[in-house]
């Protein structure tokens, strides 16, 4: 079975995953604040990555709540004392007992082969009332996301690079299992599920070389070198792209986040 094709415990898991957290913390918390109250709240975070919403979370169910954040690989969680993190394998152990009032994922179940099997047993978690917000890359053809904007003058050869290697890294996902369909079916899979109020915001901002959007893009690329160096995308090519990605001047439209909420009938 394919499985995620990135690793936390890289050198690169921390540009990785801070630059997800830069880029899409304060849209994920503000998406959450519109979503559910969180005084006195069971809250679930899964493939909480380093953690910054498991613990921005736990910071605001308050004494009477708690947050539970799992993750394969949950080296980078912070401790907090509201806060219990789980070492699981979300594609083969079973999910942490509800019912929880707020589950929260982000860019975690696209890349899982038993997404749809597991989006069910996730909405069977909640608690009467409780809410699950879905946050993925919606990487559909022609959709503005991805595209470079500017390039360094002296560098003009990068935008080339950038759209090969995001060409290349799309192929590595895939082969790895991701669906790059999943963000632009969740939505009918809440409804599916049986879920009401359900609800699909968007999410793309720009971003310069050097900005958190950067960190992301570097992080991956460095995990990705051995596999693009067979591709034929070698070091040279690869070291020129990291040199831009922290290049001011390099602008990308960014992502388009798709975040869909619902809610479990009361
Ligand atoms: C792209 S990162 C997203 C991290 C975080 N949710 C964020 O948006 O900042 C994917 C996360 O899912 C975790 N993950 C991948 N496969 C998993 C699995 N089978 N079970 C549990 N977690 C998994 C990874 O370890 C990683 O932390």
């Amino acid at each position: 079975m394919a499985t995620y094709a990135l690793d936390n415990a890289s050198p690169h898991g921390t540009d990785h995953l801070g630059g997800l957290s830069g880029m899409f913390d304060q849209f994920t918390t503000d998406r959450i604040s519109e979503t559910t109250p969180l005084s006195g709240r069971r809250c679930l975070e899964l493939g909480a990555g380093n953690g910054s919403v498991a613990v921005w979370l736990a910071d605001r169910v308050g004494a009477d709540g708690r947050v539970v954040a799992v993750d394969i690989e949950p080296q980078h969680i912070p401790e907090h004392n509201r806060l219990t993190v789980l070492c699981l394998d979300l594609t083969r152990d079973p999910l942490p007992p509800g019912p929880f009032d707020f589950i929260h994922t982000r860019l975690v179940l696209g890349h899982l082969p038993n997404r749809d099997t597991l989006l069910p047993q996730l909405c069977g978690l909640l608690a009467p009332g409780g809410a699950i917000l879905l946050e993925e890359f919606n990487v559909q053809p022609n959709l503005f996301g991805n595209d470079v904007l500017q390039v360094p003058a002296e560098a003009p050869e990068l935008g080339r690079l950038w759209d090969r290697y995001n060409q290349l890294r799309g192929e590595l996902f895939t082969a790895a299992g991701t669906a790059s369909d999943f963000a632009v079916r969740m939505h009918r899979l809440l409804l599916d599920a049986g879920l009401v109020d359900v609800q699909t915001v968007s999410y793309c901002r720009s971003w310069r070389g050097g900005e958190p959007g950067s960190w992301h893009a570097t992080g991956s690329l460095q995990q990705f070198r051995p596999m693009l160096a067979e591709r034929g995308f070698d070091g040279t090519a690869v070291d020129a792209l990291v040199a831009g990605l922290a290049n001011p001047q390099f602008q990308v439209s960014g992502r388009l986040l798709n975040s869909t909420s619902g809610y479990a009938p009361r």
